[in-house]
């Protein structure tokens, strides 16, 4: 559906954030190996939990630099000088059946969190979700990961499903699992309602 340029024209771009940040945001490329390595690795194991993959690997990420595809998984970065601060992915890979939906995942750094990076990143990916046609976005999550939930809830997103007991913590224990979803003609409506809140970042391309 997607084909691997849509929404990529304005990238890299810069936005200024509160307290003097300044962030790029852009996706990530070949050459990023090292950096993209050091930022999942970094994480705390908990927030490690939720990757589809064992991206702290080097050869899980190799595999996976190896086969960049921006139309069909956009990995879009946001950048604290040559440190990835936020990793998000807009993964439109769904089933045959569900071509108009994609997913989204989104990652902080725990020493920016809660400095609205997450809403940018997602914000970001919703602009290109729509660019490139897709209907539906959706993200999931343990029913323990309040962050996540509420990030989502203030774009517009509902939780649509619950399975119970459907995913493990670091400590072996059940959780259910969330599916939270938005059309996204609902989402951008209160995204844009949003703007002034998220919008400590400021354009400056
Ligand atoms: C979820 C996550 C991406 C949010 O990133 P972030 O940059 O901290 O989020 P933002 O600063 O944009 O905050 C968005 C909203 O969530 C709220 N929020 C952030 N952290 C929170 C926390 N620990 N508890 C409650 N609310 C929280 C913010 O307060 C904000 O709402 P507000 O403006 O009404 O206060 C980040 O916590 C993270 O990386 N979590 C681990 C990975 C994960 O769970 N990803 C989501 C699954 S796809």
């Amino acid at each position: 559906m997607a084909k691997a340029d849509t929404g990529m024209e304005k990238f890299p771009k810069k936005v200024k954030g509160e307290g003097g940040l300044t962030l790029t945001v852009r996706p990530m490329t070949h050459d990023d190996f090292d950096r993209v390595r050091a930022f999942f690795a970094a994480l705390p194991s908990a927030d490690r939990l939720f990757l589809r993959h064992d991206v702290t690997r080097p050869e899980v990420l190799a595999r996976w630099f190896a086969n960049l595809d921006y139309g069909q998984k956009l990995p879009l970065m946001a950048l604290d000088g040559d440190k990835v601060v936020g990793h998000a992915l807009l993964d439109g890979e769904q089933q045959g059946w569900s071509p108009h939906v994609a997913e989204v995942r989104v990652v902080v750094a725990q020493a920016y969190k809660q400095r609205s990076v997450g809403s940018l990143l997602a914000r970001e990916l919703f602009d290109i979700a729509i660019a490139r046609g897709y209907e539906k976005i959706m993200a999931r999550m343990m029913d323990t990961q309040p962050a996540a939930q509420k990030m989502f809830e203030r774009m517009g997103f509902v939780v649509e499903a619950r399975l119970a007991g459907h995913v493990k913590d670091l400590q072996g224990e059940q959780h259910d699992l969330l599916i939270m979803t938005c059309k996204l003609d609902d989402a951008w409506a209160r995204m844009e309602e949003l703007l002034a809140d998220i919008s400590p970042w400021a354009l400056n391309q």
